[in-house]
């Protein structure tokens, strides 16, 4: 097993450039099941919920494979409709695939994804909206069965606004005959994102970005050439390790509007934040400023894969800063491996209020879940001596390589094997 050790202190300085997006990858690697042709997936970042999604491909008889930092899918040869549990314990967003399984084939059958380290993972809206398209769903032994001869465009309703849910009806609908509507549809840029590869493979999808998407089905989809966002949480998590360690980066192919509450904040904190059209350069030489509550929500809110790293970067800020967490149950994982290190966060139930020290040091610390084990580094870089992170396999999952790209900007840290 692999861990990160981290030694604090270094203050960064340097330029690396943003990888794409695994939010915004993942839903786009099951819609390429819809085209039935070869898609090339440009700038697509190498994680392991990529390699997920890919062993999913394969499974249903698709065909995956990499050029340079191309991925190149082709799922002309789909001849299942089956996911295996196992696979779908492998990644908790494999659920997207039913959507889109279901409108290529009339059928799909995957296990139900239950609870993951953020809580309980529930999938009632995506089955909700399924059923209104006209899916009949039975369960039997924590096993989805979903069967539609004929999926018929209806208007929906999401009664809140999920990302996985609205894209899973995205695919789904683009399968149905006649025009869907999504209201109260989430706003994320990866919702664009789809759309905009959709329509790339000759789609007729609207609205995405605004609460009330539209998309008319059964256009036939081809293949196509597409170029991948850039990750907004990978950016924030840089940004954070840069106001944790102090010093001045440049995060090239990264975008601001995408995360405009997040340099908002760390603006407050004291950063100095600028972006041009090539990327955003964040500079840090004080200490940070608590800040007023952070309270995540629904894009274009605070997001809450950006909660940690951010509560991580306020550890030795002057005053305290209260955290509300309101999209998952058991997103404060990270805040005891954080008190290892020398923080101060109380919780209590959705809110922590992180009280600024002034110095952290390091310790043995292990990942809970993705987000949480990337603030753990971001901590770290400002602990005095050496922390060891384990359980960076959470890590991986979302960071092509996190230690890479810190060790670019100036940071101490290497991947080692435990015990050595
Ligand atoms: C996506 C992101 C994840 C991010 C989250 C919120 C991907 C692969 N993952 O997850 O990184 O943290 O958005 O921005 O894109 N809910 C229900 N019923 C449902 C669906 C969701 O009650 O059928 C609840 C969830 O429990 C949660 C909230 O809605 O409390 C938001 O979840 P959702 O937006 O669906 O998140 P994901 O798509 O799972």
């Amino acid at each position: 097993m692999s861990q990160l050790l981290v030694r604090g202190g270094h203050s960064l300085a340097g330029e690396v450039s943003i990888q794409g997006a695994k939010n915004g990858i993942l839903p786009i690697l099951a819609a390429t099941l819809l085209t039935g042709d070869q898609v090339e997936l440009r700038g697509c970042p190498r994680l392991r919920d990529v390699n997920a999604s890919i062993r999913i491909l394969e499974a249903l008889g698709c065909s995956a494979r990499w050029e340079g930092d191309s991925l190149l899918a082709d799922t002309a040869g789909l001849n299942g409709c089956t996911i295996s549990d196992i696979l779908m314990r492998e990644m908790r967003s494999s659920a997207i695939f039913l959507g889109a399984v279901l409108a290529r084939c009339g059928e799909a059958e995957m296990s139900y994804p239950g609870g993951c380290e953020l809580g309980p993972r529930p999938i009632d809206l995506h089955l909700a909206g399924l059923r209104t398209l006209g899916a009949e769903i039975t369960e039997s032994g924590g096993v989805l069965h979903c069967k539609a001869a004929c999926l018929r465009g209806r208007d929906l309703i999401l009664s809140l606004p999920s990302v996985g849910a609205t894209e899973n009806l995205m695919l789904a609908a683009c399968g149905a005959e006649g025009v869907t509507t999504i209201a109260n549809a989430a706003r994320e840029p990866e919702i664009v994102d789809l759309q905009n590869f959709l329509n790339a493979c000759g789609g007729a999808v609207s609205g995405a970005g605004t609460s009330a998407v539209t998309v008319e089905g059964r256009r036939p989809l081809h293949g196509c050439a597409y170029q991948v966002a850039p990750d907004r949480v990978v950016t924030a998590t840089y940004l954070c390790a840069a106001a944790s360690a102090g010093g001045e980066i440049y995060l090239r192919n990264a975008r601001e509007n995408h995360l405009a509450t997040v340099t908002a904040a760390l603006r407050e904190a004291g950063c100095d934040i600028r972006a041009d059209r090539a990327g955003i350069a964040c500079t840090c030489r004080e200490r940070l400023r608590s800040i007023r509550s952070v309270r995540t929500a629904p894009y274009p809110g605070f997001p809450t894969d950006a909660q940690a790293v951010l509560m991580a970067a306020l550890l030795r800020s002057r005053g305290a800063t209260v955290f509300e967490e309101t999209i998952f149950e058991n997103r404060y994982r990270h805040v005891d491996e954080l008190i290892r290190m020398g923080a101060d966060i109380q919780v209590a139930g959705r809110v922590a209020v992180v009280t600024g020290t002034e110095k952290l040091h390091g310790a043995p610390v292990r990942c809970t879940d993705l987000r949480g084990g990337a603030a753990l580094c971001v901590a770290a870089l400002a602990a005095e001596g050496e922390t060891a992170v384990g359980e960076i396999a959470h890590i991986d999952r979302g960071y092509e390589s996190i230690e890479r790209d810190l060790r670019t900007l100036g940071a101490d840290i290497v991947r080692t094997e435990m015990g050595i």
